[in-house]
């Protein structure tokens, strides 16, 4: 009994992990417990062969793979075909989970092979009415490939179907598929693989593919989610390791096969992506991998995968303010954290403090708009830069370092206090001076209509609040251009 088992338990390991997987419902191969009927376009004769086997279609159901003459299914290579195709049809409709399709070992004529699934039965002319649901671009296939759909694709057929529009294919297609391993279950209440309870969906269902060849590479894919290899517990660590740099957080990827993967199985999870966002002044600095350890993997997908996390960093010149540089992502395709916000910032600029005193500045951080003052030490006058510099967006200070000189002869006052020479410098002060006159203005508003009988209140209040505001500006210019500005700002900002 074991010896017989032997040859064929690495092609049951596959539909075992499934089926103890999904215990709420019975995963089948439905090609084998609920097959209609099976074709191929052309058959392929060994003529020269004793017994002249047939590739027939339903050696690709026979759960053979490696004697192609005995096991596989082929088309016709004799005549130039424009097409080739090959189907199942199930007895009724179904819900397909997985689909492994294994090629030829060693000898590639498949590609830009598509897969469709079809919710009714069609010929392979009314193909061109459904979307593939996958279609191969590689020059050189894989020999077998593992399409995932986590959620369940319903469908009544399978078609393999290859095109000789694609210049690979030598201008005459070919379909070969040695095995077609389709995982479903059946849209009916007493069938043995009756779909019952809603399965996999946003869940966390571990699936597993046996390598079948030696030679050549196997596939992987996540249908419209990602692949996650995250269970690489059976293999050695360079193996392990390789893998995952291969297909951790990838929906698609290739490994090429030898003895030592030969026959295994790889279990795998396809899960929920997060859609990758850029964050302005942020710029990614890696992927990572928190469940396995860190390592960076391929940075320009558009999605990362469940539980693994993008790490951020802030542009030049500028910092964190709010949110988080690490994001991970989440059940839901949510990112865990919030937005990184990274801010412009400046470094405290150098005076000569043997001439110059700092007199305002908020170190050590400072961000747009931001200003430093100066003022001359005494008895030293102003002579060049600017005794006020303001943090531009570039994360830069506008104007020069402020020059003072030693007075020979007693300073003039007017000489040695800060005049603002820089239009970048009087714009931003400008400003923050109407938004003070703003407020005030409000407040002048709400005094004066308390005090004013209700009747006309409106027009006189504002009329009142813009005559005083323009007035105040007026003034202010005038009095910021002639004369002594700290002052009169300390005035505005803290009363006389
Ligand atoms: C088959 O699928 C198409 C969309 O792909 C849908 O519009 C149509 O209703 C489906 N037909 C059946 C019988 O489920
Ligand atoms: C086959 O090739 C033709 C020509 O490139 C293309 O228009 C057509 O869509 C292809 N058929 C399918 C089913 O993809
Ligand atoms: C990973 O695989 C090992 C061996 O097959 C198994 O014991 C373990 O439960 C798996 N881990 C997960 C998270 O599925
Ligand atoms: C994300 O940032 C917020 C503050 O912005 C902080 O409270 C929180 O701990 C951070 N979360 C993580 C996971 O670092
Ligand atoms: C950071 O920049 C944002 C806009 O990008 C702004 O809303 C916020 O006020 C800035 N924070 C600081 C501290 O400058
Ligand atoms: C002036 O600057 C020098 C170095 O540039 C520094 O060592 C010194 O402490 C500073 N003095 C004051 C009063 O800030
Ligand atoms: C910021 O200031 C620096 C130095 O004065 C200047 O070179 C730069 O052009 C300014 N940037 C902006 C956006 O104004």
């Amino acid at each position: 009994m074991r010896h017989l088992m032997a040859q064929s338990t690495v092609y049951l390991l596959v539909g075992i992990f499934l089926i103890n997987k999904h215990n709420a419902s019975q995963i089948c191969n439905l090609g084998k417990v609920h097959l209609y009927n099976t074709s191929i376009s052309s058959e392929y004769e060994y003529s020269k062969i004793e017994g002249t086997p047939r590739l027939s279609a339903e050696k690709a159901l026979d759960g053979k793979y490696h004697n192609h003459s005995h096991g596989c299914a082929g088309s016709n290579v004799m005549k130039a075909f424009g097409e080739a195709w090959w189907q199942v049809t199930f007895k009724s409709a179904s819900k397909i989970f997985k689909i492994n399709l294994v090629f030829r070992e060693q000898y590639t004529r498949h590609a830009g092979y598509y897969v469709f699934i079809t919710n009714r039965t069609v010929t392979y002319s009314e193909l061109t009415s459904f979307d593939p649901v996958y279609h191969d671009e590689e020059p050189s296939p894989s020999q077998q490939m593992t399409i995932i759909f986590p959620e369940g694709h319903a469908g009544v057929q399978v078609f393999l179907y290859v095109n000789k529009s694609n210049p690979s294919t030598e201008n005459y297609a070919v379909i070969e598929p040695c095995e077609v391993e389709i995982y479903g279950c059946v849209d009916e209440l007493n069938h043995e693989c009756a779909c019952s309870s809603a399965i996999a969906g946003e869940k966390l269902t571990r699936w597993n593919s046996t390598v079948i060849f030696e030679h050549g590479s196997f596939s992987l894919r996540c249908d419209s989610n990602y692949l996650s290899l995250m269970n690489v517990t059976e293999f050695e660590k360079s193996q392990s390791i390789s893998m995952l740099t291969e297909c951790d957080g990838k929906q698609q990827c290739s490994l090429k096969t030898d003895s030592t993967i030969e026959g295994k199985s790889i279990s795998f999870f396809c899960y929920n992506k997060c859609l990758n966002k850029n964050y302005t002044n942020t710029l990614l600095k890696y992927n990572f991998a928190e469940d396995i350890g860190q390592y960076p993997y391929d940075v320009r997908d558009p999605f990362t995968a469940f539980l693994k996390s993008r790490v951020f960093e802030c542009e030049e010149r500028h910092v964190l303010t709010d949110g988080n540089l690490t994001l991970q992502c989440r059940e839901n395709r949510q990112w865990s954290g919030k937005a990184p916000v990274c801010n412009v910032t400046c470094q405290e600029p150098d005076h000569e403090n043997d001439t110059t005193i700092l007199e305002y500045g908020k170190s050590p951080m400072y961000f747009k708009d931001d200003n430093v003052t100066y003022t001359c030490k005494k008895n030293h006058r102003h002579v060049d830069g600017n005794l006020i510099r303001v943090c531009n967006e570039t994360g830069d200070w506008t104007g020069k370092k402020p020059v003072c000189k030693r007075c020979k002869c007693p300073c003039d006052r007017v000489r040695s206090q800060n005049f603002i020479s820089d239009p970048q410098v009087l714009k931003i002060r400008l400003d923050k001076l109407k938004k003070e006159l703003e407020v005030h203005k409000e407040k002048l508003s709400k005094t004066v209509r308390a005090k004013t009988c209700a009747k006309d209140e409106r027009t006189s209040v504002r009329g009142i609040g813009s005559v005083l505001g323009v007035g105040i500006i007026t003034f202010m210019l005038i009095t910021i251009v002639c004369s002594d500005f700290p002052l009169l700002y300390r005035h505005i900002r803290y009363g006389p």
